[in-house]
């Protein structure tokens, strides 16, 4: 491998010598050469296995009193969290009788002992399933199943929506566990005081002696086409990649990171958690979740010098009322995805020298892009290196039709530099795609085959990029069933499914619309009614509530007589998101969904308020 790697740096200098004309060339080679030594250390951990919990014991022998995880007013050390996830290692194993191999399903919020339930599950080779907090009933036991877990292990906040899919669990004989010393609910067992009375000396590494790099370690759940969410299936392998990136950002071991974004996400998890880990010593800042007002302030009192972000966030900081000392924090770089070019320029204005470091990559995906050169509004760059391993293009796509364009012979099309394809990677052994946990059918359908060759086969990201003649990556547009709202994927048909339930509604097409100054699309759903029947807004209100998180519920509604479909019975979604929801356009009737009230008709004035941006959405 390492000769390998040598010898193909040494054929790219004629490469360099033809890009001398480009200006970012330093950068380019410092992130070819991090690139190389990310690439030498995955073949080591493949070699002699090690995963990213080998990372984490590392560090507590080098640095045990360094502070790992700070919460709120408490702080823990490398080797506080060891001893705390031996004892829920321990307390796993002597009353769920968790062996390796097995999988549990963690459903909590952020906070420290998340982190020591998944340490204390990979001590014992266990696979974490994490559980997205805001799901409920019907999604939260989908999840739940297509992991195959034997336990769920739930905060003790959660114990409502746990007792709601309890029935159904006792059917199927799982063990349900929960994070508080006492439980009187017959089912669920208390779990803190079995791990408060573990001995905390560590667990015998022979408990995990039989995983490798190809092993699953996580699942983490994301919004698809089906309906209901899929579980990405996450090796040991995938895991250490996804790790990497702090690194291949300029990401350094004193470094303190602040990670407000869930934990069963892959940002928060595997960028923020699992990238510090890597690093070594850095020191975590956990919170609960995201707070404008004391953002600046955990900054400041922390020493953060590294924040994680989503676009949604850098714009609610923009938007947040002007302080006198909003420059004066340690923060010198920023994480993530999504930021748009406005806040991005508004964003260095107001809080500093920050450097904005886009990423762009799915949780499941095998092709990703680093904007590491900070050039305002792109996700990423195309590096000599990148494209020498990673075999990707972007092809030409109809968005009517919703499928690749095809030449006469039935091959994809790349796109000419600088014009918008939907982005594929070829699946290989080193870009592997793991697919989705029990759900085939997804798998496949994430799967493009003869692109350009009879028999190739590439992971359809379903997302538009562009790529202009400098290399810089863009963010156009994300098709087909899911869009993206304050940070989270909606898929439109699991938002369909809860509104058919719905007595008098017949047919549900749900789609994103672009709404003024904000990221993303918030969901709209155009509606056919059973024959004579009404529009229920209470109904429909208490339905919606009841089924589906926040940012999933559909801001706005239209009633129509018929809804158009495609040639191929498929709902035209891409004339409706175009038409958006402008009363003065659509005759159709039209719904609002005010905060905390319900649905109201649609109004020139509401209209108004929230394209003038008075009203937030
Ligand atoms: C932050 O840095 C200052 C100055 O270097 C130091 O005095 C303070 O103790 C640090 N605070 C924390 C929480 O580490």
């Amino acid at each position: 491998m390492l000769s390998y790697i040598l010898y193909t740096a040494l054929a790219l200098l004629p490469l360099l010598l033809y890009y001398w004309r480009n200006p970012y060339i330093l950068k380019d080679i410092s992130y070819a050469i991090a690139a190389i030594k990310v690439g030498i250390r995955l073949s080591k951990s493949g070699k002699n296995f090690r995963s990213i919990l080998d990372d984490f014991l590392d560090a507590v022998k080098k640095h045990p009193h360094k502070n790992f995880i700070v919460f709120e007013d408490s702080s823990y050390t490398y080797s506080q969290a060891d001893r705390e996830s031996n004892k829920v290692a321990r307390a796993l194993s002597a009353h769920v009788q968790l062996k390796q191999g097995d999988t549990a399903a963690l459903f909590l919020g952020n906070e420290p002992l998340f982190v020591w339930m998944w340490l204390g599950l990979a001590k014992l080779g266990c696979t974490a399933s994490l559980l997205n907090y805001n799901i409920r009933s019907k999604s939260l036991l989908h999840c739940f199943s297509c992991c195959d877990a034997k336990v769920l292990i739930a905060g003790a906040d959660l114990r409502g929506a746990v007792e709601e899919v309890l029935p159904t669990l006792k059917q199927q004989g799982i063990q349900v566990l929960i994070l508080s010393d006492k439980c009187d609910v017959e089912g669920i067992e208390s779990f803190s005081d079995k791990i408060q009375q573990a001995s905390d000396e560590p667990v015998s590494p022979q408990l995990r002696a039989n995983l490798n790099l190809k092993s699953p370690a996580l699942y983490i759940y994301t919004s698809g086409t089906t309906g209901l969410p899929k579980a990405a299936v996450l090796n040991h392998e995938r895991m250490l990649m996804a790790s990497y990136l702090q690194s291949m950002s300029g990401i350094h071991s004193d470094d303190v990171i602040y990670i407000y974004l869930p934990l069963y996400h892959s940002a928060g998890f595997l960028m923020g958690l699992c990238g510090a880990i890597e690093r070594g010593s850095i020191t975590v800042v956990l919170r609960r979740k995201f707070s404008a007002s004391n953002f600046w302030n955990d900054c400041r009192k922390y020493n953060v010098t590294v924040i994680q972000y989503i676009g949604e966030i850098m714009r609610y900081l923009c938007n947040s009322p002007k302080k006198d000392n909003e420059r004066d924090h340690k923060v010198r770089l920023a994480l993530g995805n999504g930021i748009r070019a406005d806040t991005w320029a508004d964003f260095l204005q107001r809080f500093g020298d920050i450097h904005i470091c886009e990423c762009y990559g799915a949780t499941e995906g095998n092709v990703g892009f680093v904007n590491y050169i900070g050039k305002v509004g792109a996700i990423g760059r195309e590096n000599f290196f990148h494209k020498r391993f990673v075999s990707y293009a972007l092809i030409r796509y109809d968005t009517e039709k919703e499928e690749p364009v095809r030449d006469s012979k039935g091959f994809c099309i790349k796109v000419p530099t600088g014009e918008t394809g939907l982005l594929v990677g070829k699946i290989s052994r080193t870009t592997p795609f793991s697919g989705y946990a029990k759900n085939k059918q997804q798998t496949e359908k994430k799967k493009l085959k003869n692109v350009f060759e009879t028999g190739d086969l590439y992971f359809n990201s379903g997302d538009l990029l562009r790529i202009d003649d400098e290399g810089f990556v863009y963010f156009q547009d994300r098709i087909g069933d899911t869009f993206r709202w304050k940070g989270e994927n909606v898929a439109t048909t699991e938002v369909s499914d809860h509104l058919l339930a719905v007595g008098f509604i017949e047919e549900a097409n749900v789609y994103g619309v672009k709404v003024p100054g904000h990221e993303g699309r918030i969901g709209m759903a155009a509606l056919k009614l059973k024959e004579n029947m009404d529009f229920d807004c209470k109904a429909t209100y208490q339905h919606v509530k009841s089924y589906l998180p926040s940012y999933a519920r559909p801001r706005f509604i239209r009633i129509q007589d018929d809804l158009a479909v495609t040639g191929t019975f498929k709902q035209m979604k891409v004339k409706l998101a175009e038409e958006g929801f402008n009363p003065a356009v659509i005759k159709d009737p039209l719904f609002f969904l005010e905060d905390n009230k319900g649905y109201v008709p649609m109004t020139q004035e509401t209209f108004n308020s929230i394209s003038e941006g008075t009203l937030r959405l």
